[in-house]
């Protein structure tokens, strides 16, 4: 299981029984919300949805010819996928992701591609977001061009069960869609067939993704002592006062897992609560042991404006000897006979006692390993977290305000009828 270290925050037990009350009250106000849609909680039981599951086993089954799965969405709708395919992608297929509007690397892409052996995904809830509808029509066009008639077996929408441009294509074309629950919005969508699907096409895991989600549901239920979830919002609430919370993560393979929170925390909690006041922390996104050298410096020795989460594996899924080498023994030697894994496990404990040592807020959540089941628990405890803060700083976690006037400026500022400008 996931295990929390607050070893440098000594004050920081006597601050959980104190506000057992406010936490306890938190996480009822969540749950007594749960069976409403609107109230965007249904990524609460994604991880009991054993249907999905099956279908997209089956999905993938039917399609064993795709060698290319190429992920059109932004957002909610790729950081996900993204950053689960990067950790666990076990098998051939190999992924490519338009979260971007730039045309140089579209127009490489294509010009990679194979469209007999190319699946291509276009995701999004609303079926409205202009980035996602411009790759879909560069590749709607693609596909037509070269299978003809065949293109509607290259195409698998991921979308709202009933609304929306992509649902209306997928009816009227008869292709291939999945759906992203009614309650589900995108930030919170990994564990639907946002993430599931092109997981499946990645040969991971993911009956092993979903129990360790459910594990960190049952946690999140847990008495204050044991619920992690309730623990770390409160260090994040406790914290408040400290603009930037950095996320910095001890693993390569994870390595676009603090993308996907930083878009989790930020669009969740950056708000105006319910006085109208501005609300929220920057999540800066950092990697182990590659911001040693980079961004460690300023979180060492800069301003002592941040709480910081570090996230370790304590243990290898493989290790990796070092062997010795003639001639480096000076520099070298300490290495010698060590596994890669304990250089890896030091940097981030010397880390972590360098920046409680500089006077930073900082603690670490262990991660038994880099494996499915660990990495579901996490990302389902981190929205667990992001949920119970959204409730301790009174605002909405599951709106984006901000986010929605950009994509209404923009529309006007390219004549989409209806908005204003063109
Ligand atoms: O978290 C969110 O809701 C957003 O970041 C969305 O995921 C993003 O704007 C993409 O939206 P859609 O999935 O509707 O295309």
């Amino acid at each position: 299981m996931l295990r929390l270290d607050t070893r440098f925050l000594p004050d920081f037990p006597q601050a959980l029984k104190a506000h057992e009350g406010i936490l306890l009250a938190a996480r009822e106000a969540l749950l007594s919300r749960r069976k409403d849609p609107g109230a965007m909680l249904g990524w609460l039981d994604l991880p009991e949805d054993t249907e999905t599951l099956r279908r997209i086993r089956r999905f993938r089954e039917e399609n064993p010819w795709v060698e290319d799965y190429v992920l059109l969405g932004i957002g909610g709708s790729a950081l996900g996928p993204k950053a689960l395919e990067a950790a666990f992608n076990g098998g051939r297929v190999r992924f490519h992701y338009v979260d971007h509007v730039e045309p140089e690397p579209v127009l490489r892409l294509l010009r990679t591609l194979d469209p007999r052996k190319t699946l291509v995904n276009a995701i999004s809830k609303s079926g409205a977001t202009a980035e996602t509808l411009a790759a879909l029509l560069v590749f709607l066009d693609w596909l037509k061009g070269h299978l003809g008639e065949g293109w509607r077996r290259h195409l698998v929408l991921t979308t709202d069960p009933k609304r929306g441009a992509l649902r209306a294509l997928a009816e009227r074309e008869g292709l291939a869609a999945f759906p992203i629950p009614e309650g589900v919005g995108g930030r919170f969508s990994v564990l639907s067939p946002v993430g599931l699907l092109p997981l499946a096409f990645a040969d991971a895991d993911l009956d092993a993704l979903l129990m360790g989600a459910r594990q960190a549901n049952a946690n999140a239920l847990a008495p204050l002592g044991e619920s992690l979830p309730l623990q770390t919002a409160l260090l994040h609430h406790l914290h408040r006062h400290l603009p930037i919370a950095v996320f910095m993560v001890y693993s390569e393979r994870l390595k676009h897992l603090p993308a996907w929170f930083v878009q989790l925390h930020d669009e969740s909690l950056g708000k105006r609560d319910r006085e109208g006041r501005p609300v929220g922390t920057t999540a800066v996104p950092a990697l182990g042991p590659q911001d040693q050298h980079a961004q460690v410096q300023l979180f060492r020795e800069g301003p002592l404006d941040k709480l910081l989460t570090l996230v370790v594996p304590e243990r290898p899924t493989e290790d990796l000897p070092l062997p010795p080498a003639e001639g480096l023994e000076g520099e070298a030697g300490y290495l010698f006979g060590k596994g890669l894994f304990t250089l890896l496990s030091a940097e981030a404990e010397a880390t972590y006692r360098a920046l409680a040592e500089a006077g930073q807020k900082v603690y670490t959540l262990y991660l038994p390993e880099v494996s499915p089941y660990a990495v579901g628990w996490l990302l389902q405890h981190l929205m667990w977290q992001t949920a119970l803060l959204g409730e301790l700083w009174g605002v909405n976690a599951f709106d984006q305000p901000g986010v929605e006037l950009g994509k209404r400026l923009t529309f006007a500022l390219l004549g989409r009828p209806g908005y204003g400008e063109g």
